[in-house]
């Protein structure tokens, strides 16, 4: 589904990414790990578009996305929800959710009916403002507003990160939910260990700006963890 080989970046004069190698399958979770600073960030940004790579080829469905903007790879598939979320704080969840369809040329309101459906907390708060729902609220609004330009492949940066434990697990149901239906494959950027072990069905983890292991998630022992993401 998703290919990306032998991306690399450079950032103000230094290497960042150095060959980046990661699929992600079709009908599958993939969990990117790896400590603070290791690039996990940066090899999202070089799928969405929104850094400029030096090498590499990143490939949806077989389309070859290097060169194209982040709105043209959004069309071809691309849904991004970025670390910290950046929803509008001072739109309503509703106006929040019509960006994503605006930006995609969607008239009728149908797809976010179908997506509220995962989302029954943010049915109840449409007219609220996005800046006062709490973080697992936002994570939640900026996951159906991802889910609303029908992507491809759901792309998410720590979406655990400053949430409350009975919400990350609502996350993790609603992903895998995502998943099971079929036509959404899911790269997750994680460092919440359990939670990659909860809903991952495989696992890369990053070091340096390079993949230095990976494998089915049931791979990701101890031993693994304590060589490559304890700190
Ligand atoms: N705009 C930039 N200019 C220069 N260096 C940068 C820039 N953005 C990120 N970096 C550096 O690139 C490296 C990788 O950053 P990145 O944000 O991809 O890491 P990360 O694995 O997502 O970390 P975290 O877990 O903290 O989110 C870091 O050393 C960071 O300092
Ligand atoms: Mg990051």
């Amino acid at each position: 589904m998703l290919q990306l080989s032998n991306i690399t970046v450079s950032l103000q004069g230094s290497r960042i990414l150095r060959g980046v190698n990661l699929t992600v399958p079709e009908r599958s979770l993939v969990c990117l790990m790896g400590r603070n600073g290791v690039g996990k960030t940066t090899t999202l940004k070089s799928i969405v578009g929104l850094i400029k790579t030096d090498t590499g080829s990143v490939k949806l469905a077989g389309t070859e996305l290097m060169g194209m903007a982040p709105d043209a790879r959004a069309r071809q598939g691309i849904g991004y929800v970025p670390q910290g979320r950046d929803i509008f704080p001072h739109l309503t969840v509703w106006e929040n959710l019509k960006i994503g369809l605006v930006v995609h040329g969607v008239r009728n309101v149908e797809p976010v009916e179908r997506v509220l459906e995962l989302f029954p907390i943010l049915k109840e708060f449409l007219q609220r403002k996005g800046g006062v729902l709490s973080g697992g609220q936002q994570q939640q609004l900026a996951m159906a507003r991802a889910l609303l330009t029908n992507p491809k492949i759901l792309i998410l940066d720590e979406p655990t990160e400053g949430i409350q434990p009975n919400i990350i697990d609502l996350i993790g149901d609603t992903l895998v939910k995502i998943k099971k239906e079929g036509k959404i494959s899911i790269l997750l950027v994680e460092q919440y260990l359990d939670f990659c072990l909860s809903v991952g069905d495989s696992f890369y983890i990053m070091d340096r700006g390079a993949v230095v292991a990976e494998g089915p998630i049931a791979h990701l022992n101890d031993d693994v963890v304590k060589k490559h993401l304890t700190v």
